[in-house]
């Protein structure tokens, strides 16, 4: 006979006690059941393999990139004004137009390239996912922090990230590969520029910029459509790490960055960006030397100044991390009524690839978990089924039909809207073709230029360092794009190399592309 008087609830002891998903009580939680004290253990026993076949199941994949993040829960506040006018003169979107009105958001924050626990100190771009719980159903704005990206075209997506992810060999980030790709992407050189100087690894999540990167449109209640950029500005100011900075970080804490988030909410210092928006008119703008439409770009403020429409406020941590970052799913097909796509076709590849991973990743009904509902909207479809169902979906009065026209109950269609049609006419032949106004290197010159004289020697070392890792082919054509983007940079950037430009004039850097004229003309000055 066990003695069974020292286990057990003990007197006094009121916690709750511990039972299995069955609702069954485990009264003992150390031991296995067993024939007898030194075994052999029993197939029947439900407690134990219950226990340990979940734990076997709790990783779900992790995010293919920017699986490290951190979530937390606040409010957005609008101002109900575009400058001096009211903002329905622009957008119908319900959440902009009342001045004060809040919607409750939660953001995630994340960097892109490393696993799940990777250093939060490393240089990579970081996520800056925002999801509206409006009134009209949910709103993801999924950006960065850098406010441009490597390409242009989605279709490139799965090579620049194989690119920037560990070598397939040695599980090594390599440099080699980076620039080897790169060297191949003139596109890639304004996010270069801006990825490796200080603003490529920024202090922490609170003082970093947000922007929403591609190009949206927003339309007002006639229809019209214009052309929008997203900005998010933090209150708290801007702050970066240099390598050095970052190295010694990292040396004693690989989530810093979360850390320094999550305490700053629980002790009341709640962080605050502004958003801000950039517009144009819904056109090709053949005047501007870049395509609006182009996420290598950024729209000049002078010219289409950021205009503020609300404030953010994060207030509250998740209560857990799994269900609420882990689980969390954005994606930039998830827009409101008066918030449009354009036809950035970055933009479109990104909107089948957020919900196609996120059914993989999370599951089919990953729409049904708590902190992806749409939780100020009524939901109402006809979707049934699969694994996970966590309940059915709303439904109409009668609940055999579940298909949509029917005589006999069941759910029916919205309002058809008057302002269906908007947007500008377009029309073309089926084509692959990259967009005509390239212009992959005055604006990361430009960036160049605009830098303190610390940030172009910190850029200029990162480069080097790096690329000293690269072959010299490899070497000799990022030199060459350097050069087309600013003399002094690739002039530095070859010194430190051993390269002279007339090392490299002679190359034809891209394989299988001609140079532009624009490229053959500042090649020409080179000597
Ligand atoms: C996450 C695809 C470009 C920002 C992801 C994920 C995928 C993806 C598959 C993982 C989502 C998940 O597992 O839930 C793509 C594709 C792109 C692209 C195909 C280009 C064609 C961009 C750009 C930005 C961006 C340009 C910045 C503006 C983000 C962010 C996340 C993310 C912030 C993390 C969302 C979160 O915190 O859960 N992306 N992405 N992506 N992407 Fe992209």
């Amino acid at each position: 006979m066990t003695d069974v008087s020292s286990v057990g609830p003990q007197p006094g002891d009121d916690r709750p006690i511990l039972t299995n998903r069955q609702g069954h009580q485990v009264y003992d939680n150390q031991n296995q059941r067993t024939v007898g004290a030194r075994g052999p253990a029993t197939l029947e026993n439900y407690q134990f393999l219950e226990k340990i076949s979940h734990f076997d199941r709790e990783r779900i994949p992790e995010r293919v990139v920017h699986a490290r993040g951190t979530t937390s829960y606040g409010y957005f506040e609008a101002y109900g004004t575009f400058g001096d006018e009211p903002i329905s003169r622009y957008t119908r979107a319900k959440l902009f137009q009342e001045p004060g009105k809040r919607t409750d958001v939660a953001v995630r924050f994340s960097t892109v390239i490393g696993g799940r626990d990777s250093s939060e100190a490393a240089r990579d771009p970081r996520g800056f996912a925002v999801k509206f719980y409006t009134e009209d159903g949910n709103w993801d704005l999924v950006g960065n922090n850098l406010g441009v990206f490597f390409i242009r075209d989605a279709i490139k997506f799965p090579d620049v990230i194989h690119s920037l992810k560990p070598d397939p060999v040695t599980f090594r980030q390599e440099p080699g590969r980076i620039f080897d790709f790169m060297s191949q992407t003139p596109e890639s050189m304004h996010m270069l520029v801006n990825l490796f100087s200080p603003r490529g690894i920024p202090a922490d999540y609170r003082h970093m910029q947000g922007f929403g990167v591609n190009t949206y449109k927003w339309e007002n209640q006639e229809g019209d459509s214009r052309l929008v950029k997203y900005h998010w500005i933090p209150k708290q100011g801007v702050r970066s790490m240099t390598a050095e900075d970052a190295a010694a970080v990292q040396a004693l804490d690989l989530g810093h960055a979360t850390r320094d988030l999550h305490e700053a909410i629980e002790r009341g210092d709640f962080p605050e960006w502004e958003l801000r928006v950039q517009m144009m008119s819904d056109d090709d703008h053949p005047e501007l030397d870049f395509d609006p439409l182009d996420d290598t770009k950024v729209w000049p403020e002078n010219e289409f100044p950021p205009m503020p429409v609300g404030r953010m406020v994060l207030n509250r941590n998740v209560a857990n991390n799994f269900a609420e970052n882990e689980q969390i799913s954005f994606g930039t097909g998830v827009l409101v009524d008066g918030l449009d796509f354009s036809d950035d076709k970055m933009l479109v590849g990104r909107t089948f690839s957020y919900s196609d991973t996120q059914r993989h990743r999370v599951g089919p009904n990953y729409l049904q978990l708590p902190v992806n509902q749409a939780k100020h909207a009524e939901v109402r479809t006809n979707q049934r089924d699969g694994q996970m169902t966590y309940f059915v979906d709303g439904q109409g009065e009668n609940p055999h039909v579940n298909y949509e026209p029917s005589i006999t109950g069941g759910l029916r269609e919205g309002q058809y809207p008057t302002y269906d049609e908007q947007g500008p006419v377009i029309s073309g032949r089926l084509t692959r073709k990259r967009i005509p106004r390239t212009n992959d290197y005055t604006q990361a010159g430009q960036r160049y230029m605009l830098m303190e004289q610390w940030e172009r020697d910190d850029l200029v070392r990162n480069f080097v360092d790096l690329l000293s890792q690269a072959s010299r082919p490899v070497q000799e054509r990022m030199v060459w794009h350097f050069l087309m983007v600013e003399d002094d940079l690739g002039l530095r950037v070859g010194e430190g190399l051993g390269i002279s430009p007339g090392d490299v004039s002679h190359l034809k850097p891209l394989v299988g592309q001609d140079l532009t004229d624009e490229d053959r003309e500042r090649l020409s000055k080179l000597g």
